[in-house]
C-alpha cells in the first residue's frame, strides 16, 4: 500500500513521523475520513470544507487541502482502488517541533499524511436487523465540531460499546441524546426527524449534512434538536448517519427496543435513498458537473 506523507509517495510500512511530531506529543491535528464508491469519491468537497474549517480554527496551513483530490487520485491509482469500496484518510499536524504547548516558533511546516485504503463494510446484518447501542456521559471538549485527531473520549466510549456488545456509544450531554462515538444520530419522534443542531457539542457529519439536505424527500418535517433522554425510547426508529456507517438503524439502547425492536419503515427508506444519493454524486463528477461539490449548508 502506497501512502503520501509530506510530498513523498512511499510504501505504508516506510512512512516515518518524527517522535516530536505535535500530532503524538499533544494530539495537535486534524483528520478527515471520506469514503470511495467504485474509484469515486463521494462528497470529498465538503469534507476538504470541514478540514479547512478544523485547520482554521487550530491555525494550521491549509494550503495542503488544495493539493488533496489530486494526491487522493493519485493514491487511487498507486494502489488500484478504482473498482469498489474504499476509503481516503487525511491527518495534518501542527509538524515537528521541541516539546513546548505554543505554537512553535519560528512556525514549522505541518506533517501531512494521506491513505487510502479498501473499506470492508460492515456486516449486511448491521442494515437489515439494526444495531445496538449504549448511552454514555459526554466527556468530550466544547469544539467538536472540530475534527481533531485528540479522539480519547471518543475510544473510550466506543470501547464501553463494544464491551456491552453494542456497536455504537450514543454520547448525553445535559440530559439530551446528541450523536454517537463515530456517527451523527436521527430520530423520529412525534412525527418529526429529529437531529442535533450544528454547533460546538456534535461534529457536523458530512452525511448527516446530506440527510438534512435531503429531509423533504423522506416526507418529515426537520427539527434540529436533541433526543432528551427521557423521550428516548418514545421514539419510534432511531438511525447512525456517517462516512462507514451510512444509515444504520439502531433498534436497541441500553438493552430496551427503541420502537418494535426492528429497522422502522423510514430508514429503510432512507437507506435505499442513500444508495441513490452515491450514484446521483458519482453521475455528476461523471457528467462533469463537480460530483461531491455538494457543500454542507451549515
Ligand atoms: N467519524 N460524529 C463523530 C464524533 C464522528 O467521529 C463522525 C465520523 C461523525 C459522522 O461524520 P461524517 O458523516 O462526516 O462521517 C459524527 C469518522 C468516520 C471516523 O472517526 O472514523
Amino acid at each position: 500500500m502506497i501512502v503520501y506523507l509530506n510530498g513523498e509517495y512511499v510504501p505504508h510500512e516506510n512512512a516515518r513521523v518524527s517522535v516530536d511530531d505535535r500530532g503524538f506529543v499533544f494530539a495537535d491535528g486534524i483528520y478527515e475520513v471520506a469514503r470511495i464508491y467504485d474509484g469515486h469519491m463521494f462528497l470529498l468537497e465538503p469534507h476538504l470544507q470541514r478540514l479547512r474549517h478544523g485547520l482554521g480554527e487550530l491555525k494550521i496551513r491549509a494550503d495542503i487541502v488544495d493539493q488533496i483530490p489530486a494526491i487522493a487520485d493519485r493514491l487511487l491509482d498507486e494502489n488500484s482502488l478504482r473498482t469498489g469500496d474504499a476509503t481516503l484518510y487525511i491527518q495534518v499536524t501542527r509538524g515537528t517541533a521541541p516539546r513546548a504547548h505554543a505554537f512553535p516558533k519560528p512556525e514549522v511546516p505541518p506533517t501531512v499524511y494521506v491513505a487510502t485504503k479498501p473499506f470492508k463494510l460492515h456486516p449486511d446484518a448491521h442494515w437489515n436487523d439494526g444495531v445496538a447501542a449504549i448511552t454514555v456521559p459526554d466527556t468530550r471538549w466544547a469544539r467538536c465540531d472540530i475534527k481533531s485527531i485528540g479522539l480519547l473520549a471518543n475510544v473510550l466510549a466506543n470501547q464501553q460499546a463494544k464491551e456491552a456488545g453494542a456497536f455504537e456509544a450514543l454520547f448525553v450531554r445535559d440530559n439530551v441524546v446528541i450523536e454517537g462515538s463515530h456517527s451523527n444520530l436521527f430520530a423520529i419522534l412525534d412525527g418529526e426527524l429529529l437531529t442535533y443542531a450544528s454547533c460546538g457539542y456534535i461534529l457536523t457529519g458530512i452525511t448527516r449534512l446530506l440527510v438534512v439536505d435531503k429531509a423533504s424527500e423522506i416526507g418529515l418535517p426537520l427539527r434540529e434538536q436533541g433526543v432528551p433522554r427521557e423521550r428516548l425510547f418514545d421514539c419510534s426508529e432511531l438511525f447512525l448517519s456517517g462516512t462507514t456507517t451510512e444509515i444504520m438503524p439502531v433498534v436497541k439502547v441500553d438493552g430496551r427496543p427503541i420502537g418494535n425492536g426492528k429497522p422502522g419503515p423510514h430508514t429503510k427508506r432512507l437507506i435505499g435513498l442513500f444508495k441513490r444519493w452515491i450514484d446521483e454524486d458519482m453521475a455528476a463528477a461523471t457528467a462533469g458537473h463537480g460530483g461531491g461539490a455538494r457543500r454542507p449548508a451549515s
